[in-house]
């Protein structure tokens, strides 16, 4: 078993890259599946969750091949086939095989997937799409169904802004007949860079970062060259680290854009966030008293729902009460919570609001990483920490954060990778 071994005390300073976004990655790769022709896909982050897309891609029978974060498909010659259940069920993200191989092959059959249990994840959105462009949809047996005889244009409204049904219904109607309409569509960066990956090779989507989006049905897609933007969360994770360890850090090769809410919040804090073209600096003093604050997470541009462990981590330690409304998931986003209690953190937890009063100190402790952001989280936990942390469970955060510990290293924590015999 892998664990981490982080002694916290470390002021973190310097500068750290930030990696291709994982979101954005994990749509734009199955969507090389409607492409006819190579699609070279650069600054993709070398994550598991992009492994196993590579892995089930290649099952699917495309030619692909990722090296040195440059990810190249060709899907030219697919024949339909279903997606392998023991690889789709590691990943959440799997479900956008089903828009991808509806709009190729007007047929997709897609185990349910797997990825961060943050409470019920249903797909009737991403079914309403489907349905509204002419496709027969059922789950029967953990299994996602879709079929259409033709695929034609029409108007879906979103009951529930949902980035997955967003993206998924724009994967199943670039070959459509006529024009689609999503309505009360969700506006994440990585949705306008699915649609720009898109139209790069030969479709038509217009709209995509406001709540409608237009995609007019083109007859085929050619390959060519796309780089996928950078992580809005990782760049967070890092701006809440270098403020948690009142640090100083320069956070590189981020869309200062896609951070505000993250920045806006920070600043409210007392920390000092400076923006620069394509970088941010991070910064404060040793002694800094900051501020409690509310926090609501919203869809985009709202505050970020995968930031929200981060954020209470950096809370624990504030004078006062703050309060976290998790408004996108119900339930598992709060598991960390009892992790966070161990280092002797104050939070009480009441449905979707979390207190936090802040306590002087969070001690190291035992932990495991509960999912994703909860891990990152825990991460910035054990460096704000007196003494050492073990963090187990690394596989969630291996999903999704290329070269962590090297990252943080360069900026001075001690945080190792121990395998447990
Ligand atoms: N929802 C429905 N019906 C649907 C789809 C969603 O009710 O058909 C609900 C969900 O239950 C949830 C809300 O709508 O309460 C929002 O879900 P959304 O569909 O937007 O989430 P997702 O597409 O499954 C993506 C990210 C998550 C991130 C959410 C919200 C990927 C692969 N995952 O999930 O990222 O939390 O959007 O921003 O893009 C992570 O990276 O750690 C992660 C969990």
């Amino acid at each position: 078993m892998e664990k981490l071994v982080i002694r916290g005390g470390a002021t973190l300073k310097g500068e750290v890259t930030i990696s291709g976004a994982k979101n954005a990655a994990v749509a734009v790769i199955p969507a090389a599946l409607l492409v006819n022709g190579k699609c070279r896909i650069e600054n993709v982050p070398e994550i598991q969750d992009v492994i196993i897309i590579r892995d089930i891609m290649d099952k699917l029978g495309a030619k692909v091949s990722f090296e040195g974060g440059v990810f190249e498909v060709d899907a030219t010659d697919l024949q339909y086939r279903s997606a392998p259940y023991e690889l789709v069920r590691k990943m959440r993200a799997s479900y956008y095989l089903i828009g991808a191989m509806l709009g190729r092959f007007r047929k997709a059959e897609v185990a349910m997937p797997g990825g961060c249990d943050l409470g019920p994840r249903p797909i009737d959105q991403h079914q309403k799409g489907f349905e509204a462009l002419g496709a027969e949809t059922k789950v029967v047996g953990g299994v996602i169904y879709a079929e259409a005889e033709k695929l034609v244009g029409g108007n879906v409204y979103l009951d529930i802004v949902s980035v997955g049904a967003t993206m998924n219904i724009m994967l199943a109607a670039v070959l459509a007949e006529g024009t689609t309409t999503i309505e009360n569509a969700a506006r994440e960066p990585h949705i306008v860079d699915l649609a720009n990956f898109l139209n790069v090779m030969g479709a038509n989507i217009k709209g995509a970062g406001t709540d409608v989006i237009k995609i007019k049905g083109v007859k085929s897609l050619q390959g060519g060259t796309y780089s996928i933007i950078p992580d809005q969360i990782e760049a967070g994770t890092f701006m809440v680290a270098a403020a948690a360890t009142r640090g100083d850090v320069l956070i590189k090769n981020v869309i200062p854009k896609h951070l505000e809410s993250i920045t806006s919040k920070l600043e409210e804090m007392g920390v000092t966030v400076e923006e620069f073209d394509d970088s941010v600096r991070v910064s404060c003093p040793k002694d800094a008293k900051l501020n409690k604050i509310v926090i609501k997470t919203q869809p985009y541009p709202g505050f970020p729902t995968d930031m929200q462990p981060q954020i209470a981590v950096l809370l624990s330690t504030v004078k006062g009460n703050s309060t976290i409304m998790e408004n996108v998931w119900s339930g598992g986003r709060f598991r960390y919570v009892d992790e966070l209690k161990r280092m002797g953190a104050n939070i009480r937890v009441d449905g979707n609001v979390a207190t936090i009063e802040g306590v002087d100190k969070l001690t190291g402790a035992p932990l495991h990483a509960t999912d994703l952001r909860a891990g990152a989280g825990m991460v910035i936990a054990a460096l704000m920490a007196e003494g050492n942390t073990e963090l187990y469970e690394l596989r969630h955060i291996d999903r999704g954060y290329e070269n962590l510990e090297a990252k943080f290293t360069a900026l001075g924590a001690d945080i190792r990778r121990v395998i447990e015999i």
